[in-house]
């Protein structure tokens, strides 16, 4: 089974990218004359001799370590030992700077959604959704601080202590985002980390990393030098400088355990560094006999697809109870062969090419695996492939010895498993090293109510008759055990990047004069009731 490797409309074409070579460090976008690569999107088109190639969207700068840090030392520059502007501006300012942020990069939504729909082969339609998401989490986050600085306004009274309680920046944060959400995930640690005071150092992902260029303007327009720089390049030529510098304070990184035990090795003064991880998942699907078998269908076909199941809190195994599983394994097979693949500029599809051909052959060793040791695939042509193009696979049954047992998938592989008792997926879940989120799916309280008690004690998140996600973004998003550290929201997001400080003195009067007086001539932007919102 292939794919028809067509041409895009040229209003979803990007044309030849020329703004890969820029990046953005002490306050300038500045061009790049070092090394540089070419990005070659996963989409094949006619190369004009009859043949196919990946179509190069133009190149992107390898930045060396020099420019690492000059980033780093703006960054320290920038932050004063929390004397600089930008840490003690008041909350007012920061608002004032990223919303101007958040005005400038609506104005290129269709350039971004374009690299990111190009890029990493992201649906038209999700690209256009991941951009404006964004941008709502931005506008979400600033009216969460206006209220978080409202209620830090008031003073504490106990035990004859008086305080005002609030929240400080760390220092320098340094951001890393994945390539699955090479934007979203980027601007949801780096815009609660800039307007609780922090400065930043973001290092765009390697595969994703042009869609955030068209933004570098918006970035030096909106906010003062050196508190926020942008670069591209190698991780181990990058990253490594940074992080060896001791200079970064708190870690927001969204990827695989392994990268982030490297850096984190890196950093000489480890109990400095404050981290926020989102890691690896396998989040099961757990379905009871009295499920409801059409609205579970779908919603695990949405789980386990939605962007050919490149999504942290994808759904990595199904487990069905036995007296439904056959039927369910066999609706679930009929639905995925329904859904449309195409190339992802097209309207209506969900199915589109994997990032790199190492992701394909990975794909393929976990149902060779599978099979080899008794399992079916079901949906006509799974599993095929074609250079970046691989056809999903339904595979069932799975069982313990098969590596679609335990291995994260992160792509469109769909293990099922057959259960009889509810303890089945439980023991599963206890011995996996992650612990996201799960979908329980059945009616039935008595069995549905003791297994989520169950389930709250090993993941973070169950979700009901519902697939796995992240959204709303304003409930918690975290993760147990070797899926994460931290947790981020909307409001979570200001809560990690700062931390509880406050003023506090004996309420007695001199001192209550001396702070008064404080107040009265505004003299400090911590200590004070002002709040303009
Ligand atoms: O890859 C992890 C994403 O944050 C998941 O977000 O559940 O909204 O797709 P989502």
């Amino acid at each position: 089974m292939t794919l028809t490797w067509s041409r895009p409309s040229p209003d979803r074409d990007p044309g030849r990218f020329a703004g890969g070579m820029r990046y953005l460090v002490n306050g300038e976008v500045r061009d790049w004359k070092g090394a540089s690569m070419e990005v070659h999107s996963p989409v094949y088109q006619p190369d004009g001799r009859g043949g196919l190639a990946k179509r190069v969207l133009g190149p992107c700068a390898l930045l060396d370590a020099g420019v690492a840090k000059q980033a780093m030392e703006g960054a320290v520059k920038a932050y004063d030992s929390g004397r600089g502007k930008w840490p003690t501006a008041s909350v007012t300012e920061r608002i004032r700077h990223v919303e101007t942020f958040l005005d400038r990069m609506e104005a290129r939504r269709l350039e971004v959604a374009r690299l990111l729909c190009w890029e990493v082969a992201k649906p038209w339609a999700d690209a256009l959704r991941e951009f404006d998401r964004t941008v709502a989490y931005g506008r979400d986050t600033v009216s969460a601080l206006k209220e978080l600085d409202r209620a830090s306004s008031r003073f504490t009274l106990d035990s004859g202590f008086f305080a005002q309680i609030r929240r400080s920046p760390f220092g320098v944060a340094l951001c890393m985002g994945p390539y699955n959400y090479p934007l979203n995930e980027m601007y949801t640690t780096l815009l609660p980390a800039l307007v609780m005071g922090n400065t930043v150092v973001a290092k765009l992902p390697r595969l994703g990393m042009l869609c955030n260029l068209p933004l570098l303007d918006a970035f030096a327009e909106s906010f003062p030098p050196d508190v926020v720089s942008i670069l591209t390049g190698e991780g181990s030529t990058v990253v490594t400088p940074l992080v060896e510098s001791g200079a970064v304070d708190i870690l927001a990184f969204i990827g695989s355990s392994k990268v982030a035990n490297l850096i984190i090795q890196k950093h000489p003064r480890p109990n400095r560094l404050r981290t926020i991880l989102g890691l690896g998942t396998k989040n099961p699907g757990i379905v009871l006999a009295d499920a409801d078998l059409k609205s579970t269908v779908d919603e695990c076909v949405r789980g386990t697809m939605t962007f050919n199941g490149q999504r942290c809190t994808a759904l990595g195994l199904i487990f069905v109870q036995r007296r439904i599983a056959d039927a369910f394994a066999e609706h679930f097979s009929a639905a995925v062969a329904s859904l449309r693949s195409g190339m992802p500029y097209e309207d209506g599809v969900t199915l589109t090419p994997l990032p790199e051909e190492g992701q394909v052959q990975r794909m393929s060793r976990l149902v060779e695996d599978a099979v080899a040791k008794g399992a079916r695939v079901l949906n006509p042509g799974g599993g095929a492939s074609d250079r970046t193009w691989f056809h999903p696979a339904v595979v069932y049954p799975v069982d313990r010895r098969m590596d679609l047992w335990t291995h994260e998938t992160f792509g469109p592989v769909v293990p099922i498993a057959v259960f009889d008792d509810p303890r089945e997926p439980l023991e599963w879940l206890a011995a996996s090293p992650y612990g996201q989120q799960a979908a329980l799916f059945g009616r039935d309280p008595a069995v549905v109510g003791p297994l989520v008690d169950a389930l709250v004690n090993q993941v973070s998140r169950v979700n009901l008759n519902s697939q796995c996600q992240r959204g709303p973004d304003t409930f918690p998003f975290t993760g147990r055990k070797d899926s994460a550290e931290g947790t981020l929201s909307v409001t979570d997001a200001l809560r990690v990047f700062s931390i509880r400080t406050l003023v506090a003195s004996k309420a007695d009067p001199s001192n209550t004069e001396v702070v008064q007086a404080v107040l009265r001539e505004r003299t400090s932007r911590f200590l004070t009731t002002d709040y303009l919102f």
